[in-house]
């Protein structure tokens, strides 16, 4: 094993490892970046080419292109070292012995499920009978071969167990399956699964790296399901985090020093095609600061190109907002209306290239849009209502030299003096400029989100997990998963003198996926002062919500009852309410 741990040191050299990450810049005989484990503004990571090591002097990380990889990615060694080791070319003996296979950990079987998946699929589209009315389909779409093999295109068939069975037969079991976001749980009969997509294009989505760690599935025909169904979260895939195409374009992005974003695979595999390799999707979600963390390693240019419809209107808004907080320069690629990039691009190559040519700065496309809708001589009113939503815009730029020229740009159109503008501009709380924070996740309940940071909270700092049960009544938990969690943690925690995540994780194999996904959440937080913060409004906000909802359903019972006149009635629901907080 050390041989090969140092064969593959001399083989992959710590400078083009990182620089696939972010970009580095020569600092005499080192190179130097902003360190992506810690927020900074003047770059104190280092890299020795000399040394083959990193070191940042901010934050204090340092080491090999292990340490890199497994900081940077959140893995274990040994997927770091199965990873280094394929790009390499170095083969591992150690990993081809049956007794690892058998304690692999979790994470590198769902890389492994992930990748035979792709295959498997890709093999049925280009080489299938079956899959030929794909093949015509993309055809049709003017995808190319070159394309198909390069984002490996592939075809799940309409069944049931095709890819379990054939994952099954390599040595998986249903439940590494089934946590690899491929099968869903049957609800008519326990311990059976059926696959997950069906009947579906797949597009392998892949990390900064090149990893295969999630799908996305196009419909092939008309089904309740929706039009495109994505992986769920896995311990690989984070939606909130993964870019499509990013490992093709990273390259591009920082040679061509502005990325593109736009919003569905099928247009970055079109956008690419013809030519421009530095775009990007984020997949089945909206855009997310943790996106635009990841590419700000590459780039701070950011060109959007989004459908302009309402909803992509306001979609656009907001992540424009976000992106601008963030400190992007952000340029906006209008399309004519009811056209995404891949259409454009199969109609007229020549438009795409001129819409490239005339994309325009954010705001001053704001600028446009709202004096667009203003007609005629601007009224008192006008002038107040167009200053304040394009001042909440400009409040979020982080650069104060933009900042002051659409000020002044503002100032001439409304024929304001400047100073009264920046006088309104500080009223404007930074809050309110944030009516635009894309949720990082969508349609979650706010206190199934809360509850999963705080399951997230006990299972990996086990110190609050005594005060947790004396405290949580774990009835009060909504998310089903998180109560199952709780309950089983308690008996663990009942049986046991110290808690031990893996082992209770091997205890309990069927929720161990959802613990590694709460767990991650916490992995890089130690400030103990501030869990504590933490723990201590979650528990708060845990015990009066269930007030908040008792109170609801008594109200309204209280208000039927008082309607019908029934005052018996009223009185016992009042007594009864007051039994049920009481008594809680
Ligand atoms: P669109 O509906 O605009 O699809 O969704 P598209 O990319 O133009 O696809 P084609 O051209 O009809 O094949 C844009 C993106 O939104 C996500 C997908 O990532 C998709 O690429 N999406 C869309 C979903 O996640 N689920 C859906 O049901 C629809
Ligand atoms: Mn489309």
């Amino acid at each position: 094993m050390a041989d090969e741990i140092e064969e593959i040191k001399r083989r992959i050299n710590i400078v083009d490892l990182i620089s696939s990450y972010l970009t580095l810049k020569k600092a005499g005989s080192n190179y130097k970046a902003l360190c992506p484990f810690h927020q900074e503004k003047t770059p104190s990571f280092m890299v020795s080419s000399e040394k083959q090591i990193f070191k940042c002097f901010g934050c204090g990380k340092s080491g090999s292109i292990f340490d890199f990889l497994m900081e940077m990615e959140n893995l274990e060694f040994p997927e770091a070292l199965r990873i280094l080791a394929e790009r390499a070319g170095v083969q591992l003996k150690t990993f081809e012995r049956k007794e690892y296979k058998i304690e692999k950990d979790q994470k590198t079987k769902v890389y492994e499920i992930n990748r035979l998946s792709a295959r498997f699929f890709h093999k049925i589209l280009i080489g299938k009978p079956k899959a030929e009315f794909v093949r015509d389909y993309l055809a049709q779409r003017k995808i190319s071969d070159k394309s198909i093999k390069e984002f490996m295109l592939g075809f799940a068939p309409d069944s049931y167990d095709l890819l379990s069975n054939f994952l099954v037969s390599r040595g998986y079991g249903k439940l590494d399956i089934h946590q690899s976001g491929f099968s869903i749980a049957s609800e008519k009969k326990e311990g059976e699964y059926y696959d997950r997509f069906r009947d579906r294009l797949m597009f392998p989505i892949s990390d900064a790296l090149g990893n295969i760690v999630g799908f996305s599935g196009r419909a092939m025909h008309k089904t309740e399901a929706g039009k495109y169904i994505n992986s769920p979260d896995t311990p690989i895939f984070l939606k909130s985090r993964v870019l499509y195409g990013l490992d093709k374009a990273k390259q591009v992005i920082k040679e061509k020093k502005r990325v593109i974003v736009v919003e569905g695979q099928m247009d970055v595999i079109s956008v690419h095609q013809a030519g421009f390799l530095n775009v990007v999707a984020s997949s089945g979600t909206a855009l997310t600061k943790a996106h635009l963390e990841i590419l700000g390693r590459f780039t701070k240019n950011l060109s959007f190109c989004f459908d302009q419809d309402e909803a992509g209107e306001e979609a656009t808004k907001r992540a424009i907002d976000l992106a601008h907080q963030e400190g992007f320069d952000v340029k906006i690629i209008l399309l004519p209306s009811g056209n995404d990039p891949d259409d454009c691009l199969r109609e007229n190559r020549v438009l795409w290239e001129e819409c490239l040519k005339e994309q325009k700065g954010a705001i001053d496309y704001y600028f446009e849009n709202i004096f667009a809708k203003k007609k005629g001589p601007l009224e008192a009113a006008d002038k107040r209502e167009i200053a304040k939503e394009l001042l909440a815009t400009i409040k979020n730029l982080s650069d104060k030299i933009a900042q002051s020229h659409y000020i002044k740009k503002l100032a001439e159109k409304l024929e304001t003096p400047e100073r009264f503008l920046y006088e309104a501009l500080d009223k404007i709380d930074k809050k309110q400029s944030e009516r635009n924070q894309a949720p990082a996740l969508p349609a979650k309940s706010m206190i199934e989100n809360f509850e999963d940071r705080l399951i997230g909270l006990i299972l990996s700092k086990p110190e609050f997990q005594a005060d947790f049960f004396k405290r949580v009544d774990l009835e009060n938990l909504e998310n089903p998963r998180n109560k199952e969690i709780a309950e089983k943690l308690k008996i663990y925690y009942n049986k046991v003198a110290v808690f031990n995540l893996n082992s209770f994780k091997k205890k309990f194999p069927d929720i161990a996926m959802q613990i590694d996904l709460l767990v991650l959440q916490y992995e890089k937080i130690t400030d103990q002062e501030l869990l504590k913060a933490e723990y201590e409004e979650y528990v708060r906000r845990i015990t009066t919500s269930k007030t908040e909802k008792i109170k609801k359903l008594y109200e309204e019972k209280i208000k039927e009852a008082e309607k019908s006149e029934d005052k018996d009635r009223v009185k016992k629901l009042i007594k009864d309410f007051q039994k049920a907080i009481i008594g809680k």
